[in-house]
């Protein structure tokens, strides 16, 4: 039965929240396969948003189980928050939320050490969601000082090793922090505390989804942020701490290569990134700013104005490669509804000569200057067309010559925020 991989293909924020809601509906498992609450994707039910920073986006779906891997850092606090407003919607999560017993833990000294570092970087900050990512992901390779969901089922041993652990940490603050200390005792009974209320949802999610595959179970693995912040193959240094490419989804979730059968692409019809780092089509001044709120561009996780610019087709194409992309789900078409023309960056030029391959140096990436084609806008409103051939001719002009510069089909356009507003093509 079919694995299928949805990732995005640009600097997150691709909109794939509403695409994954939509494909889940014909999912029977949900998985979410790395990253943490970093992430967060918004879904429009009726009149009502739901954002999720660490949920599967299949909690809202009737009968479809939800997954999160043993590839994410989760922070337990903000989990059970998102189980809690769930059921206040009345939504039970029970028997239908697996979290892994090898996801790591987030803990309260990761978003010190997120913020310390990016305050000491100065100029050089990422500009980092200050999660606590990065510090989590660098324990989990370091190990002396990581923990993960298994660990906490022998409460003895979790307190000894946290006490030491957290006086590492205390001394670390003390010298690059703000001063600030914790108890490991309090920490220890904090987090038990929620491990006493997340124990029902944990168990060995690999072996889980192996079993849910060989029953012929149609398992969709949801990508967060993008390939472009990818930590091995995004821009580099200005990157997230996880792999958030189709390669990435075996590993973060457990499942055999020969399982996978499908892996679909998300590409907003414009690029969007937050934080720093290169953005070769940025568009700076009112241009840019226009986009912005046009396209409500700011931050689901924190609010900040997403840096907004024209599509990147050669970023695409590496990403499409990369990922091995079968078929592409565009996303806010109807964003450029009044926009003429649209340009569309088909190649890099740097000193001179033209770019071949997406570079791995972020100051070279910084320094290309993008070559463009100017594609006719239509001028028309597209947030009720339900049909690709009732879409303005020069908006299924701008798809088409979106699939000939990324080589890869476009078989879903998303035309506006509610769930109904898709095209499939
Ligand atoms: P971190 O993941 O918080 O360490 O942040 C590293 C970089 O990734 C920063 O530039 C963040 O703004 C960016 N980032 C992390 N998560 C997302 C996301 O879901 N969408 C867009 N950018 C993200």
């Amino acid at each position: 039965m079919p694995v299928t991989v949805v990732v995005g293909l640009q600097w997150g924020d691709e909109g794939k929240g509403k695409i994954v809601d939509s494909l889940a509906r014909t999912s029977d498992v949900v998985v979410r396969f790395q990253g943490g609450a970093n992430a967060g994707h918004t879904v429009v039910v009726g009149e009502q948003e739901v954002i999720f920073h660490l949920l599967p986006a299949g909690v809202l779906h009737e009968g479809v189980e939800n997954v999160i891997a043993n590839g994410l850092v989760v922070d337990p606090a903000t989990l059970l928050g998102e189980i809690d407003a769930l059921s206040k919607l009345g939504l039970s999560l029970s028997g239908k939320l697996f979290l892994s017993d090898r996801a790591h833990i987030v803990f309260p000294y990761h978003r010190w050490q997120d913020k310390a570092t990016e305050s000491r970087a100065g100029e050089a900050q990422l500009g980092t969601t200050r999660r606590g990512i990065g510090p989590a992901y660098s324990d989990k390779v370091i190990r002396h000082t990581a923990f993960r969901f298994c660990d906490l089922f022998d409460e003895s041993s979790f307190r000894k090793r946290l006490e030491r652990v957290v006086s590492e940490k205390n001394r670390w603050q003390e010298f690059f922090g703000d001063g600030e200390s914790i108890l490991a005792k309090e920490l220890a009974d904090e987090y038990l505390d929620y491990f006493g209320r997340l124990k029902e949802y944990i168990c060995d999610t690999s072996s889980l989804l192996r079993d849910r595959d060989s029953s012929g179970k149609r398992i969709l693995l949801e990508g967060a942020h993008g390939t472009l912040l990818d930590v091995d193959f995004g821009t580099y240094p200005y990157v997230t701490s996880s792999n958030c490419t189709a390669l990435g989804a075996l590993q973060g979730s457990g499942l055999p290569l020969k399982t996978m059968t499908e892996s679909i692409g998300v590409l907003k019809a414009y690029s969007t990134r937050v934080g720093s780092g290169p953005f070769p089509t940025e568009l700076e001044g009112k241009d840019g700013e226009w986009l912005r709120e046009r396209g409500r561009e700011y931050g689901a996780t924190t609010g900040r104005p997403r840096r907004c610019g024209w599509f990147d087709a050669v970023a695409a194409r590496y990403a499409i490669e990369l990922n091995g992309i079968d078929r592409i789900a565009l996303t806010k078409l109807d964003v450029l509804d009044q926009v003429d023309p649209i340009r569309v960056c088909t190649s890099y030029t740097s000193e001179g000569s033209e770019v071949s391959s997406f570079p791995a140096e972020a100051r070279v990436l910084e320094k290309v200057e993008p070559g463009y084609v100017d594609v006719a806008g239509w001028t028309k409103a597209t947030p009720d067309v339900t049909r690709f051939e009732d879409l303005p001719p020069q908006a299924q002009g701008y798809v088409r010559r979106l699939e000939d510069q990324t080589g890869a089909p476009v078989s879903l356009i998303s035309v506006g925020r509610k769930r109904d507003q898709i095209i499939h093509r």
